[in-house]
């Protein structure tokens, strides 16, 4: 009880940016995560794959952070970082296309950034407020190593298109002439939104992983899109068979997903910078273990991004999350598009009617997929909880 009511006092002034008090839970062992019902395991695979270079102590004051924090002073950060303005959009296109993602400063405005991060606080503190076990501060979510957590999946609906500050951001006049330029045109949809966040103490590294397999189908209507966006098309449609070459260049180009994950915080050294790996976004080669992974890699990061900024990021790339060693939490809502050429079975129906008719009629369009019908709420939106069985079981209240 006593535990329980220091944490509710701690989270009172949770935010995501700027100097916080939470994280840093020493008693929460490395390389630990919990299983779909909440039970410790430390040898899983995915998202949760155990870091074994990490400090074997999840203090500020150890020696091996100590350590850890001198390697990305010196080495954290992609050198020479492109980092475009939103009218730039051919450079946009020329480097995402090239590299799998690109960042892009200033997509948010400053009252669409603090409208941004008090929902980002809230949710947070939802996550955090259960207590966790045997003096952790708190639950670690189901197969995410500790101080992780998804404002997607950590959501019963698996969304956070429930709440107007992620809705709002679907259609922006900076985000939209960029979607449609690497879509090839506006007929893209809204597959979800939620995004990544660490807090302070998350020492571990994420392993590399990519967020949708990539399998080298080029249907007709994929060929089209690659078209649209500006592939040379000499000889391509009256061809039996694609040349290799050309097939590559479609596949390339034509990302079945593209996320744009939002920058609450300017990303530095220390507190947590996604890492990219350039240039995987169409390769078929087996990604990196954490034990297999090489140093360039672990410090292919995207420090020097400022607060307000969005990388757009082709799902299939190699990325993952690097140490948070700050006092800050870093946080990255996103908004996850599907292509046109795509199928929509399966998008979750995660945003409600009310929301759905306060959007743009651009936003609107985009996201008729994952609207509900007029009067229903989508079951699970609004229940946050870092252990999947609970969370399945709260959807299944509430669908009944
Ligand atoms: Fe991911």
């Amino acid at each position: 009880m006593k535990d329980q009511q220091a944490l509710n006092s701690e989270l009172t002034d949770v935010q995501v940016h700027g100097p916080t008090s939470i994280g840093w839970c020493s008693n929460t062992p490395i390389n630990e995560t919990m299983d779909e019902n909440g039970t410790t395991s430390t040898q899983p695979n995915g998202f949760a794959a155990m870091d074994p270079y990490a400090p074997a102590h999840r203090s500020i004051e150890s020696s091996d952070v100590e350590t850890l924090r001198h390697f990305l002073r010196e080495n954290n950060g992609i050198a020479g970082l492109e980092v475009c303005q939103p009218h730039e959009l051919d450079r946009i296109a020329r480097i995402f296309y090239r590299d799998g993602f690109v960042v892009v400063d200033k997509l948010l405005d400053a009252e669409q950034l603090d409208t941004w991060r008090t929902g980002c606080a809230e949710v947070l503190r939802d996550i955090l407020a259960h207590q966790g076990h045997e003096g952790r501060k708190y639950i670690t979510e189901t197969n995410r190593l500790p101080h992780r957590y998804s404002y997607g999946t950590a959501s019963a609906s698996r969304q956070q298109l429930h709440r107007p500050e992620w809705a709002s951001m679907v259609d922006l006049p900076t985000t939209t002439p960029i979607l449609a330029k690497l879509f090839g045109s506006e007929d893209y949809y809204v597959w979800g939104s939620g995004g990544d966040l660490c807090i302070p103490g998350a020492v571990e590294y994420q392993a590399l992983h990519s967020d949708v397999q990539e399998n080298f189908q080029v249907s007709r209507d994929r060929l089209l899109q690659a078209i649209k966006t500006g592939l040379d098309t000499n000889g391509i449609l009256n061809s039996e068979e694609l040349d290799p070459r050309v097939r590559q260049a479609v596949v390339q180009r034509t990302p079945p997903m593209i996320t744009i994950n939002f920058l609450m915080s300017d990303l530095t050294w220390e507190n947590g910078p996604i890492r990219q790996i350039p240039g995987t976004h169409a390769v078929a080669g087996k990604i990196p273990s954490q034990s297999e992974e090489p140093q360039w890699m672990r410090t292919s990061t995207l420090v020097g991004a400022n607060a307000g900024a969005g990388v757009f990021r082709d799902n299939r790339g190699w990325h993952g999350a690097t140490p948070n060693l700050s006092l800050q939490v870093r946080a990255l809502p996103d908004v996850e598009y599907s292509a046109p050429w795509t199928s929509r079975r399966g998008v979750p129906r995660a945003m409600p009617h009310e929301i759905w008719q306060s959007l743009s009629s651009h936003g609107q369009a985009i996201t008729r997929w994952t609207k509900s019908e007029r009067g229903v709420w989508p079951a699970g939106a609004g229940f946050m909880h870092p252990i999947a069985s609970v969370r399945r079981n709260a959807k299944a209240e509430q669908a009944r």
